[in-house]
C-alpha cells in the first residue's frame, strides 16, 4: 500500500511486505523510544487523539509516540467531554478537527464509527478500536511482539502454533490479529472460548482459506499444551447486555503459574492486549505469572510506541528524515530496555 496521507482503519489494507515495511521502520525507531536519541522530526505538528471509549495504553502511547517524533497532542476524552454529547454528528467533528490536526487517532464503540469519521476528515485518521470490529494497531504490535519473541528462539511467524483465548467473539484484537495472521504461511491457531463467545465465524473460515490449520475448543489446559504463544483476552464486559452476563463467562480460562507449568510448554510466551481483569472474581491472568520470563504482557505494550511511531512516520512521511533531525539526549535516563 502507500502509506504516505493514507487512514489506517483495518488491518485488511495491508499485503506482508506492508507488514515488513511497518516492522522495519519500527526496529528503526528503537534509539527514540530508549531515549537514547531524540528527533524533532514531527516539530509543529498536531495530533488530534480522540478517544470516545477508556483507554490506557492505546490513547498514551499514540500519543507519546507523536511526542517522541516531535508532534504535539491534543485530546479528548469520552462523549460527555466532546460537543457530540450536544448531538454533533461525526461527519462535522471530523471536518472541524482535521482542521485542527495533522493526523488523527480516534476510538469509538460502534463498528464502522471510525471508517465514517474518516471520510470526512482531511487528515490521516488511525483506527484506535471501533467497537468489536478492530484495533489494527493492537494487532500490529501484538505480530511484532510475536517475531520478536520467536526470534530468539530462532523461529519466524511462518509455522507460528497459538491458541487464543477467552472472549472471541467480542475481541476486537483477536479479530484483527487473525485477519494479519492470513498473511503469513502454515500458521496452527487453536481458538478457545465458550460457545457463544466464538470467534466470527467467517474470520475463521478465511483463515481455513488461507491455508491455516484451525481448531476450536472450550478446554483451556489441552490447547495451550503445544502452542508457541498462549494469547489470553479478558471477557469484554462492557459488549454485554449486563455485568451479570458477564460475569457468567468469568474464570472460565484461568491461566495461572501452576497451570502453565502442568501444561505449556517451556518458553511458552504468554500473551494478552490487556488490560488484564485483576479483580479476584476475574480469574483471567493471574498475577503470580508476574515473575515469568515468559509473560510478555508489558514487552508487548512497551513495543505499542514503536509500532505506533512506524505508522505515524510512514503515514506523514518522514521515516527517511527521523535521523536527520536527531541529537543525544541531555538528561538522565535511567536503563530502559525493549
Ligand atoms: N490494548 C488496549 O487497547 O488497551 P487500552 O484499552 O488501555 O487502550
Amino acid at each position: 500500500m502507500i502509506f504516505t496521507g493514507s487512514h489506517i482503519l483495518s488491518v485488511e489494507q495491508f499485503d506482508r511486505p506492508d507488514i515488513e515495511r511497518i516492522f522495519q521502520v519500527a526496529d528503526a525507531m528503537q534509539p527514540y523510544a530508549l531515549r537514547r536519541k531524540v528527533t524533532r522530526v514531527l516539530e509543529g505538528a498536531i495530533l488530534g487523539n480522540m478517544f470516545f471509549e477508556p483507554s490506557t495504553r492505546t490513547r498514551i502511547s499514540f500519543g507519546c509516540a507523536f511526542n517522541l517524533l516531535g508532534g504535539e497532542v491534543r485530546e479528548t476524552t469520552g462523549f460527555e467531554s466532546s460537543a457530540i454529547a450536544k448531538g454533533e454528528s461525526l461527519y462535522d467533528t471530523a471536518r472541524v478537527l482535521s482542521g485542527f490536526s495533522d493526523v488523527i487517532c480516534m476510538r469509538h464503540p460502534a463498528e464502522g464509527s471510525v471508517a465514517e469519521f474518516a471520510e470526512a476528515s482531511r487528515v490521516p485518521v488511525l483506527n484506535g478500536g471501533d467497537g468489536a470490529n478492530e484495533h489494527p494497531s493492537q494487532a500490529l504490535l501484538d505480530l511484532y511482539t510475536i517475531r520478536k519473541e520467536l526470534a530468539s528462539k530462532n523461529r519466524g511467524i511462518d509455522g507460528l502454533r497459538i491458541a487464543l483465548i477467552g472472549d472471541l467473539k467480542h475481541g476486537r484484537t483477536v479479530h484483527s490479529l487473525c485477519k494479519l495472521m492470513r498473511l503469513f504461511k502454515n500458521v496452527h491457531i487453536t481458538l478457545v472460548s465458550p460457545a457463544e463467545l466464538a470467534m466470527p465465524e467467517h474470520i475463521v473460515d478465511d483463515m481455513r482459506s488461507a491455508g491455516h490449520t484451525v481448531a476450536v475448543t472450550e478446554d483451556l489446559t489441552q490447547s495451550i499444551t503445544n502452542v508457541d504463544i498462549a494469547y489470553s483476552t479478558r471477557i469484554q464486559e462492557e459488549r454485554f447486555a449486563s455485568k451479570a452476563e458477564a460475569d457468567t463467562y468469568r474464570g472460565r480460562f484461568r491461566l495461572n503459574q501452576s497451570i502453565y507449568t502442568q501444561y505449556c510448554e517451556p518458553n511458552t510466551v504468554i500473551m494478552h492486549p490487556l488490560p488484564r481483569d485483576s479483580r479476584a472474581e476475574a480469574n483471567e491472568l493471574d498475577n503470580d505469572l508476574n515473575q515469568n520470563p515468559n509473560l510478555a504482557i508489558f514487552r508487548q505494550a512497551d513495543n505499542g510506541v514503536l509500532v505506533r511511531m512506524a505508522l505515524f512516520a510512514l503515514v506523514l512521511d518522514v521515516v527517511d528524515q527521523v535521523d536527520k533531525y536527531a541529537r543525544d539526549v541531555n538528561w538522565y535516563n535511567s536503563a530502559r530496555t525493549l
